[in-house]
Order: C-alpha cells, then structure tokens, then sequence
C-alpha cells in the first residue's frame, strides 16, 4: 500500500508556484492577486479560507479577503462580486460555499467574471471543461488529477467509482475521468445517495473516488485488493477529549480500507492540501491569461 501525499505533493506545487512568481517580481511584472469572500461565520469555512489566504502569501501572490456578515442579502453580495469583477488588480476571486440560506447560490456563480472565475463553477468554465476545452478546471477534481499523474497511477481502461454527484467534486470528476488522455480513458460510475447495491458496484472498482461526507462510510468489505482510494471526505466529528472539541475524518474507515488498497489517501493530508495548491495555480493562470490583455 502506497500513501498518495497530498501534503507533499501540494508543498512541491507551491514551491514551483513560488518560483515562477519570484520571477515575475525580478522581471518587475505584477503577480497574481487572489481574493476571497466569506459569508457568515461557519467554522469549517473560515478554517478553509483562512487557510488559502495564508497559503497565497507563502508563495508570493496578493491576496484579499472579503468577510461579509450572515445577514448579508443577496444584493449585497451581487453588489461586491461586481466590483471584484470590475477590479483589475484582482486576477482572480471564490466566493466560499456555502452560503446562507437567503442567498440563491446559482445566482452568485453566473455573476462571478468567468475570467476572474478561478473555482471553475460558472456555467462556460464548467461546459469548457466538459468539451475538452482549456479552462479553470475545480480546485478538488483538479487536484487529485494533478495526485493520480504525479504518482503514475494508471486510469486507462480502469473501472472508476465516483461516489457523490456534487457540482464541486462528484458531477466535474466523473466528466474528468472519462475524457481522453491521462488521467482519464477510464470507464466511470457515477453512484449517489439514491444508487441501489453500492457495495456491489464499489467491489468492482479499479478506482475509487468519494465525496460523500460520511464518516468512515466506505469499509473494507467494500472494495477489492488493490484498488486505488481518494478520499475527499472532511467531517468534523465532535469529540470533547480533544483540543479543538472535533476531530477530522474522511469517507473511508481508513484503518481497515487501507490493507486491502494499492494507493490511498490520508484525511487530512491528503486531497485537501492539494485543492489549495490547484487553487493557487489556477489563479497564476489567470494572471498569464490577463498578462495578455495588459
Ligand atoms: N466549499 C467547499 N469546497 C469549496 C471550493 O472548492 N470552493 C468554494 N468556493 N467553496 C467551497
């Protein structure tokens, strides 16, 4: 069994993202600007976007962040993405999900500059990216394509399972592993919560890919030898005995599932370091594109 090292790989990714950015700074050219709105005071969110924040002064770029109260209408928010938009400092910018409940989230995806759109969830990033065509490709699917190449895991030909159909992790995934070339040309199964004899179909799989959110929902039982695990899964499980009040757990009961796997990932240290690393490159490339234009 192989551990697939999300933590590494996404310190490699950031120092070879900190070098190119080093070199735009010697050759006097502006570096990339990330900006990041959070509405609300969720925990788990604030954790994350704290965590890209921090992550893009560590390799150079310019970050932003917009914090927005829980009561901010959707209005406001409309209001603030325009500016981000009309900004031409800012290369790149997310706005957290999920949002309050006053907010129509599809509403906030459409407003959001699809050049600026460095998560890759507006409609023309996501149809881009499902033809094939260059785009912002998600931060999390984006990273564990970037884990599945980097440790020459082979997809060709594979039987992939995607566990969970969300438009941010399951639904781009399962597009990304079926298309043409490496990773991909592999054979996928989209399952979801309405999928019947999961265990069946999980226990065939070459590959599989979860984003469920259900602890240790994924047992041994469920999966042959040798097979590939990507778990996406991060749930915070309350638990008094530790500092924090919560520990951290994926979809996979990781102790059993990984005697039987081939390659697997930790959580933590595994897919979510990786989704800020892809994060930040996809906001170097929307600085490159917007070179162009200067
Ligand atoms: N919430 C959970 N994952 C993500 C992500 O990749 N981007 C944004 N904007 N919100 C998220």
């Amino acid at each position: 069994m192989k551990i697939l090292d999300g933590k590494k790989i996404s310190n490699q990714i950031k120092e070879e993202i900190a070098a190119e950015v080093a070199k735009m700074r010697e050759n006097g050219e502006k570096v990339p600007h990330l900006a990041a709105i959070i509405v609300g005071t969720d925990g788990a969110s604030l954790t994350y976007v704290g965590s890209k924040v921090r992550s893009c002064e560590r390799v150079g770029f310019e970050s932003t962040l917009v914090k927005m109260p829980n009561t901010t209408s959707e209005v406001e928010l409309l209001k603030k993405i325009e500016e981000l938009n009309q900004n031409d400092d800012i290369d790149g910018f997310i706005v957290q999900l999920p949002l309050p409940d006053q907010i129509d989230t599809q509403k906030v995806i459409m407003a959001v500059d699809p050049d600026k759109d460095v998560d890759g969830f507006h409609p023309t990033n996501f149809g881009k990216m499902a033809l094939d065509m260059s785009t912002f490709i998600p931060a999390t699917p984006f990273g564990i394509l970037e884990l599945i190449e980097r440790y020459g895991v082979e997809t060709q030909g594979k039987h992939t399972v995607v566990i969970g159909r969300s438009h941010i992790v399951g639904r781009p995934m399962s597009i990304l592993m079926g298309r043409k070339g490496f990773p991909g040309n592999s054979t996928v199964t989209l399952t979801h919560s309405r999928t019947k004899n999961i265990t069946q179909i999980t226990s065939q799989a070459d590959i599989i890919i979860s984003a469920l959110g259900v602890p240790k929902f994924l047992k041994a039982e469920m999966v042959k030898d040798d097979a590939v695990i990507i778990d996406v899964g991060i749930t915070r499980v309350p638990d008094e005995s530790k500092p924090k009040g919560y520990y951290i757990t994926g979809d996979v009961d990781f102790e059993n599932v990984s005697k039987k796997a081939s390659f697997i990932t930790p959580v933590p240290g595994g897919v979510g370091p990786m989704t800020i690393a892809m994060l930040l490159k996809n906001t170097l490339l929307a600085r490159e594109r917007h070179r162009s234009l200067d």
